[in-house]
């Protein structure tokens, strides 16, 4: 029977990351890595990764990076222990000038699979929300999430994983310098807005994420279970639209 590392080689995990043991794999926190250990050395594409870096000095790190820098890093991340579970990590996609960057919950299945976000059902819906408002997700939009691997099961992620992933979408809101966040759903909202409300209650107001004007609607996936919120998800990105014109006019973007 093959062991567990002859499984994770097989499966492209090792030698960049492992499980710390049996004992301590259920708990949150960075994984500790093989190269780190020294035990072995790191694959030739990815730099070593520092075990349990100091959480202020990791932002500070991720606050410095450049576009390619930052995909590499997502791609090499264990700040949580969502990283043992993804196959592929999803940094998100569009628009790297976009004016407005919608912010999903975490990848599922389908964009494990792909590197991609949003490219299931919910994603078909969010392509057709786009297109209804002449946009796409490579025209003047940048699509990310909360967490950057996908939770098991597709479960809500947890709110200490949506930290340790924060200063990722931090970075890309602070690249990207968008006109207008719309966060989809309640994992984004929180996150966004550090408040716990529900979505009906924050929805058709405007709300800012540091300087960045931010409206909040309802995730696509809930609106493939939910018709009858359809209709009120589209006023909040007519709402949104109407928001993102006149934030053009009083607040140019810098050149
Ligand atoms: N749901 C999300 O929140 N994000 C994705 O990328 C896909 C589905
Ligand atoms: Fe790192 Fe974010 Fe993936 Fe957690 S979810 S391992 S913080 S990239």
């Amino acid at each position: 029977m093959a062991t567990r590392d002859e499984i994770l080689r097989e499966l492209k995990l090792a030698p960049e990351w492992r499980l710390r043991s049996d004992a301590t794999a259920g708990q949150d926190g960075p994984v500790e890595t093989a190269s780190a250990r020294g035990a072995s050395p790191a694959s030739p594409s990815s730099r070593p990764i520092v075990a349990a870096e100091d959480p202020v000095a990791r932002r500070e790190r991720i606050a410095a990076l450049d576009w390619d820098a930052f995909e590499a890093d997502v791609a090499s991340c264990t700040a949580c222990g969502l990283c043992r579970s993804r196959n592929r990590a999803v940094p998100g996609v569009g628009d790297r000038r976009a004016e407005w960057l919608f912010v999903g919950e975490g990848p599922g299945a389908e964009e494990d699979a792909k590197g991609e976000p949003f490219v299931g059902q919910a994603g078909k819906l969010l392509d057709s929300m786009l297109a209804a408002l002449g946009m796409g997700r490579d025209a003047n939009v940048y699509i990310a999430n909360v967490v950057k691997c996908r939770p098991p099961n597709n479960r809500t992620p947890e709110p200490a994983e949506a930290e340790a992933c924060r200063p990722y979408l931090e970075r890309q809101i602070a690249l990207i310098r968008p006109k207008l966040i719309v966060a989809l759903g309640k994992s984004a909202a929180s996150l966004l807005l550090g408040s716990d409300a529900t979505i009906a209650s924050l929805r058709g107001r405007r709300h800012r994420y540091g300087e960045t004007p931010l409206v909040v609607t309802y995730h696509p996936a809930y609106l493939l279970r939910s018709l009858p919120d359809k209709a009120k998800a589209w006023e909040d990105l007519v709402f949104a639209r109407s928001m993102a014109s006149s934030v053009a006019s009083a607040d140019p973007p810098v050149a």
